[in-house]
């Protein structure tokens, strides 16, 4: 284990999942804020129910603390696209958020994010496409190797990451305006699903309690793409 900006580091060769694996160290520890890292997972888990390919080249990161109220998870869960986005901004990749919390650049994904909740700890898991050469087609999914053409230092990018995540629970409303400046729906016409119901319409914002706020109406981000409470 080792300690950075009070987070206590654990990295692993290979898991199952890192969130299974923090749950499990925060249960059995009690220390927190704790961050997961492995090279590779076997049973990486994305929204939901999917599944995350996790071979070695990208990040599997898992950030543990204990959980707050329901709107508090919520917002650090879809707020943490915003250090993705910075950082990988940084490197001239530009990247967008696709709400809830998925990072793309132009139609393809290069990072996602699986908040969950259980015995009174809020873990955040964040998979970043970092060395990657390749893809299977169907994934629609690019690297920061494929968009830049270089080999980047995954240990310097758990680091900016576990600072700016810092920053973000110092004070998520802060980071609302960053945040919202990258989503890219605004403007745009949406089609989904909500309470059963099919709803259209031409997005105006998305608001600081996560509603998306429509030409006709606001619905709640969380219960139009799923929180997942286990
Ligand atoms: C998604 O876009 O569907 C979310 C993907 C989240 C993947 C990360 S990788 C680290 C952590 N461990 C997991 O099993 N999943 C998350």
């Amino acid at each position: 284990m080792i300690t950075f900006d009070e987070f206590k580091i654990f990295k692993f060769p290979s898991v199952g999942s890192t969130n299974d694996e923090a749950f499990e160290i925060l249960k059995s520890t009690g220390l927190h804020p704790i961050a997961v890292v492995a090279d590779e997972q076997s049973k990486g888990r994305g929204r939901s129910g999917h599944s995350w390919l996790s071979q070695p080249g990208g990040l599997y990161l898992s950030i543990g603390i204990p959980s707050g109220d329901l709107l508090t998870d919520s917002k650090l869960i879809v707020f943490t696209s915003l250090p993705v986005v910075e950082i990988l901004r940084e490197f001239g990749i530009k990247a967008h958020i696709k709400i809830p919390n998925d990072v793309y650049v132009g139609g393809k994904k290069i990072a996602g994010i699986l908040g969950e909740r259980k015995s009174g700890f809020l873990v955040i898991g964040i998979g970043l496409n970092v060395n990657q050469k390749s893809f299977p087609k169907s994934l629609n999914a690019t690297s920061m190797l494929i968009e830049t053409g270089e080999i980047h230092d995954k240990n310097e990018l758990l680091y900016s990451l576990l600072q700016k995540f810092r920053d973000l629970l110092q004070d998520t409303n802060l980071a609302y305006h960053r945040w919202v400046s990258h989503v890219n729906v605004i403007g745009k016409n949406v089609r989904f699903i909500y309470k059963g119901k099919e709803v259209k319409g031409t997005v105006r914002t998305v608001d600081r309690n996560l509603n998306l706020v429509l030409n006709n109406g606001k619905f709640n981000i969380y219960e139009i793409f799923e929180f997942r409470e286990l």
